[in-house]
């Protein structure tokens, strides 16, 4: 549910398809220990509070929330998860807290 390490990508990476120009690219974020700037697809709005930690404790699964994205050749955002209304309507239909304040530490910091 976070961005791994590129040092779990050189577990591979260091033998695996070493020739190809993203995994020199990847080698290169590796050796100058630069992080992999990553493109992000799904990403809620900033102050909006958001944990997975407590999504998967209530059991709710990834492909709720992103689609089967084991069926993607490439990432890409398939479901409005990040929206407040689905925020809301499975809040709703999973009897979680609606109260806004839940998502939303008004008044503004
Ligand atoms: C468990 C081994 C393993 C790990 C860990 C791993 N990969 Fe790979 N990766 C592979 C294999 C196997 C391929 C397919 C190579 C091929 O096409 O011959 C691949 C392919 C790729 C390709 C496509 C290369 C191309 O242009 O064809 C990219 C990009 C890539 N990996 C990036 C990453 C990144 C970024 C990470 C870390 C987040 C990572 N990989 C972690 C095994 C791994
Ligand atoms: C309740 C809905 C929900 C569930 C369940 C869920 N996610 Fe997410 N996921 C989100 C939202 C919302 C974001 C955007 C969070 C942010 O902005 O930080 C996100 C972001 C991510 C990201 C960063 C993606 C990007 O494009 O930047 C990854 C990776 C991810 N989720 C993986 C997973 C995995 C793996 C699972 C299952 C183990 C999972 N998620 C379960 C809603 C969910
Ligand atoms: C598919 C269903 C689903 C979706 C979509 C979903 N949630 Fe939830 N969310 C839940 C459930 C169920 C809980 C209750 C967990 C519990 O009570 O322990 C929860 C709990 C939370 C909590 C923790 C509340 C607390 O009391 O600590 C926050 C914060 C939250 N959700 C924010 C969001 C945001 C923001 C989004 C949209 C970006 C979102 N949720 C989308 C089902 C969902
Ligand atoms: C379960 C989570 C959740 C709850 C509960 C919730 N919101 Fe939201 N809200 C969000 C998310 C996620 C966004 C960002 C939507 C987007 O990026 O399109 C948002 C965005 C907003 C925005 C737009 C903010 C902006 O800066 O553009 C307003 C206004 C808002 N919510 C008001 C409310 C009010 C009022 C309530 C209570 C009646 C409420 N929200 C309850 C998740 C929630």
């Amino acid at each position: 549910m976070a961005f791994p390490a590129t040092s779990t990508c050189m577990k591979c990476h260091a033998t695996i398809a070493t020739d190809r120009p993203a995994i020199e690219k990847l080698a290169e974020f590796a050796h100058s220990k630069q992080p992999i700037p990553w493109v992000r697809v799904y990403k809620v709005l900033p102050g909006v509070t958001w944990t997975h930690r407590k999504h998967l404790g209530a059991g709710v699964q990834c492909e709720t929330c992103h689609g089967t994205v084991s069926d993607l050749d490439a990432m890409s955002e398939t479901t409005a998860v990040t929206g407040m209304a689905s925020c809301v309507s499975c809040h709703q239909a999973r009897s979680a807290s609606a109260a806004c304040a839940v998502c939303h530490a008004w008044p503004a910091k």
